[in-house]
Parts: structure tokens; sequence; C-alpha cells
């Protein structure tokens, strides 16, 4: 067997986004072109001779064919093990799990996270360090630099490794070992939280249901949720993980993960609803008839955190993403802990955890997690939610009612508009740019404008910069309206507007959040010109 050098040349758009590189499946099959971007990560990464790998994916469409490339890959760029989930299986979590635990010098996970999957779906690959997180933006950089100048890659000649059975190979001087996806992950959960307490919950009548959405956690909720938990058979629905997810967007909203929605508000619905995304990291939270906006459960999740084992000392701090609502901040003054603002993305979290600064982190996006991992993890989520009930004993609602009334409620929402040309998107961002100055101190109804930025942030960690994270018109009384272009998008472009909107009022806390962020709304379309400048009415998606 022998080590090939293959001349390529590079492809210009292989620059990583939000979280990794994410394209068509159909141009991660053209030729060298997953190749190139997996050299370049070698490349960059400088791993020594015989370091060892973690390698794994959702399971989506064109996984295994991407597992095997990159294992003859690793073979001849030095690496001297790889660690893979059976059949070429782990959730982005479990993958940071597995890294951290056996200590490895990072890992490959290959995951278009949320985005439909199958021949004509997404696919997606991203590099993680040794502290398990996604690689910060100093990597992807260099990374994206290496892949505009690439001139051959590195490749064994060998066969298919077989992944279907748990133990050992060998792929030319490099070791093979498939690796249960689930043992480890479940080992860590039961580390952290009651499941005896949980387990009394549920076998006390408490009735849950997890959509796993026919995505790689339907596995893990079985083992964790059914058989370690004792919920009964069927409470994990679309279990089965499916290469194109069943053909759904296995997006835990309330607009996708419909199923769901239809029981929790259906009559004699369970007590507890959760799904989770295509590759585990995300979470949607609901009670009977009742959502939890993710904000808001990672407020709720601070708030409580003592209640559960793993975080019974309390927090070191926590960490929000800059369009995520202030409701996680109004908690960490409570508890007198510090509360970072970072820009969108897992990756920007994981110095802060490293460094011991913040404990628990979360997104609006549907993501929430902790310094266990360092990747968002949606089942561990749900878990947390499960020991707060069986500790507390009240409904999902009444929890989060309680938490208003303590609190204050911060109501927000999302508007996404998907899909639109790149030019129109753009124009709208510079548009809102441009009127900063006039927009400043200028008064929309009860709302007056406080400050309006680009926002920049500055790891105060390893000091590197990021500029140009979203346009914020903050109003003199805390609401604000946030402007950005998503990073993860694979065709034209997605505008995101984030509403929020403070109210202390209990009174008012009954109001329906379209209902109580009208006027921010109709100010947003306003400043932004968005229906002229793009011809879009309606959003594509409200979260
Ligand atoms: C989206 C979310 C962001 C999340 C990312 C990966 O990125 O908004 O919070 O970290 O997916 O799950 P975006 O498309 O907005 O760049
Ligand atoms: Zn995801």
């Amino acid at each position: 067997m022998g080590i090939r050098s293959i001349s390529t040349q590079p492809f210009s758009d292989q620059k990583p986004g939000t979280s990794g590189l994410r394209k068509k499946v159909s141009v991660f099959q053209e030729p060298r072109y997953l190749e190139n971007f997996v050299q370049s990560i070698f490349d960059s990464i400088a791993a020594p001779q015989g370091a060892t790998l973690v390698l794994g994916g959702d399971g989506r469409y064109y996984n295994r064919e991407a597992i095997q490339i990159i294992l003859k890959m690793a073979a001849a760029n030095g690496f001297g093990k790889v660690l893979v989930g059976r059949g070429g299986i782990l959730s982005t979590p479990a993958a940071s799990c597995v890294i951290r635990k056996y200590q490895t010098f990072g890992g490959i996970i290959l995951s278009a996270s949320h985005n439909p999957g199958g021949p004509d779906g997404d696919f997606g690959i991203k590099y993680n360090s040794s502290n398990g997180g996604p690689a910060t933006e100093t990597v992807t950089e260099a990374i994206f630099a290496k892949s505009k100048a690439i001139q051959a890659y590195r490749m064994l000649d060998a066969g298919d490794v077989p992944l279907d059975a748990l133990g050992e190979s060998t792929l030319g001087d490099m070791t093979v070992q498939v690796i249960d996806p689930v043992t480890d992950y479940a080992e860590l959960m039961q580390s952290l939280f009651d499941f005896s307490a949980i387990h009394n919950l549920l076998a006390g009548g408490f009735r849950i249901k997890f959509d796993a959405m026919h995505a790689v956690n339907g596995p893990y909720a079985k083992e964790i949720l059914e058989h370690r938990l004792g919920a009964p058979a069927g409470s994990v629905i679309n279990g089965l993980p499916l290469p194109d997810f069943g053909g759904g967007h296995p997006d835990p909203n309330l607009t996708y993960a419909h199923e769901l929605v239809e029981i929790m508000y259906g009559t004699d619905a369970p007590d507890f609803g959760a799904a989770s995304d295509g590759d585990g990291d995300r979470n949607m939270i609901l009670g009977q008839r009742f959502f939890v906006t993710p904000s808001d459960s990672l407020a709720l999740l601070a708030a409580n955190a003592t209640l559960v084992p793993g975080y019974k000392n309390g927090l070191a701090g926590i960490a929000r993403s800059m369009p995520t609502s202030a409701a996680a901040d109004r908690v960490a003054q409570a508890l007198n802990i510090p509360c970072y603002e970072t820009p969108t993305g897992w990756k920007f979290f994981g110095n802060l955890m490293d460094a011991g600064k913040v404990t628990l982190c979360g997104e609006e996006s549907f993501g929430t997690g902790s310094n266990h991992v360092r990747e968002k993890d949606g089942l561990w989520a749900v878990l947390f939610w499960l020991n707060i009930l069986a500790a507390r004993r009240h409904p999902v609602e009444s929890i989060v009612r309680e938490h208003w009334t303590r609190f204050g409620r911060n109501f927000y929402s999302r508007y996404d508009y998907e899909g639109l040309p790149t030019e129109a998107a753009q124009g709208v961002m510079q548009h809102l740019k441009d009127s900063f100055a006039t927009l400043t101190g200028a008064q929309f109804g009860k709302y007056a404008v406080k400050l309006c930025d680009d926002f920049s942030y500055t790891d105060p960690v390893d000091g590197s910069v990021s500029n140009g994270q979203g346009v914020r018109i903050i109003f003199t009384d805390g609401s604000r309206i946030i402007f950005r272009l998503s990073g993860t998008g694979t065709e034209g472009a997605t505008l995101r507007i984030y509403l929020e909107a403070f109210e202390a009022d209990t009174a008012r806390h009954q109001l329906d959040a379209q209902v109580a962020l009208a006027e921010l709304i109709q100010i947003a379309l306003q400043i932004s010109e968005l229906k002229q400048r793009t011809g879009r009415n309606q959003p594509t998606v409200i979260t």
C-alpha cells in the first residue's frame, strides 16, 4: 500500500462559515473538493507524527464515502490512530466528548447540522481541536488560506475499512478503532445528572416525548431516555437515523418539528416534549401546550443549576451569543457571576470555557451547553430540564412563568428570510450601516435609538478581534433589533432579524410574543427597507 501525492488545483470557495464548511452534497462530490479541504486542515493543524484523531458524522447522505476518504488521507498524513464511531456515526456533542475523554489531538466532524440531507441536500465538515471544540477563527482562517494555495493532497492506496463492527483494523501504519458512538457520551451524562431522580419522575407517570427527527440522536435518546432512565418505549419518536432524515428538515423548532408540536399541543399532551437536530447539538423544549424560547431556557438552566449534581457548586459564569436575549444576563446579575456576549457560533465559547470563565453557554438558535464538552448539546439540555423537573415537580409552564415573575420577561423572536438574492441581502445590511448616523437618537413611537453599531468582539482570553458580527440597533429601554446574514446557508443569502423587548410588568407576561414585539417588527422593516429591497413580504421562518 503506497502513499500517493496527488496534484490538485485550489477551489476558491472553501471558507469555513459559522460552523465549518457547508455546501451542497453535489459540491462535495466533485472530484478533489473534499480532499482539498481535508488536506488544508491537515496542513494547518501541524499534528505530530502518530497523533490520534476522532472521526464521525451525523450519518447524512455521503457520510460513509467521506469517512473512507478521510481515513485514507489521515493514514497518508502520518496519523497513528483514528477513533471512528460505528458506521461512521458520532453526534457532534459525542465527538467532542470522545476528543476530550481520550485526549486526542483533535477531530473531524461531518455534518451540516440542521440543514436538510440526501443527494440534493447539504453536507459539511469541520475540524475540532484538542479541547473538543470547533477550531478557533485563527485556525479556520489558516485552513481557508491553505485551501486557496493547495497544490497536492496525500492519500493512501487502500481498500475501504470495515466500520460496522467494534474493534481495530489497520490502514497502512495507522490503526482504525471503531468505537460505540453512544457509550462514552451516555456515561458522561450519567456523571452530571441525577439519573435516579429522573427515573423516579418517569416511573411516577410523568410522560415525555423526544423527537429525534430521524437524525443522529435517535440511538442516544433511546439508550439514555428509554433504557437507562426507564421512559416507556415509544417515548422517542422518529428514532431511526436516515441519510435524508426521512425527507424532513432536521431543525428542532416550531415549524420543522411539527409532529412533536402537534402532540404537545394536542389533547392528552405529555408533560414534557423535546427535539434535537441533524447532528444532535440543538434542542427545543416544550411543556404541555407551551414553548420555551431557547434564550429563556438558557436563563432558566442557569437559575436552577444548583439543583443538578454536576453543577451543584454553582456556575463560574454564563456566555451567550450577541443576538441571544439578555434573559441570561439578568440571572448572572442575580447570581453575581459574569455574563459574556460573544459573536454568533459556538467556536467563540471555547476559550471562555477553557479559561474557566464560564460554565453555561447558549444561543437563541436552539443551542445550549456547558463546559462538560465544547459543543452545544441537545440531549444534555433535555436531561438538565428533566433533572430540574424531577427536583421541582412543577409543570414546565409554571417553572417558566415563575422565572419571569422573578426576573422579568425578555420577549423574543427571530425572523428568517431565507434564499434571498445575495446582492439584495447585502444591500439591506449596507443600507443599515449607512443609516447609523441618522438612526442614532431617532424616535420611533415609544422607542428611542440609543446606539447602533456593527458588533465587534475582542476575545478576553487571546485578544483576537472579530469584526462585522451583526448590526445592532439598541433602544434606550434595552430593547434591541439585530440584523445578521447567516453563515451556514448554502443557497443565496439568509437574513436574520432578531427582536427583543424587556417587560418587567407581570400582568403583561401573558402577551403573545408576536403581539408584544409588533411595534419593533414594524420599526425593523421600516429602517431596513427590507420589503422594497428584497421583494419579500413575509419571513420564511419565525422562531
Ligand atoms: C446558525 C445559528 C447560530 C449557530 C449556527 C450553527 O448560524 O444562527 O447561532 O451557532 O447556526 O448551529 P447562522 O446561520 O446564523 O450563521
Ligand atoms: Zn447542529
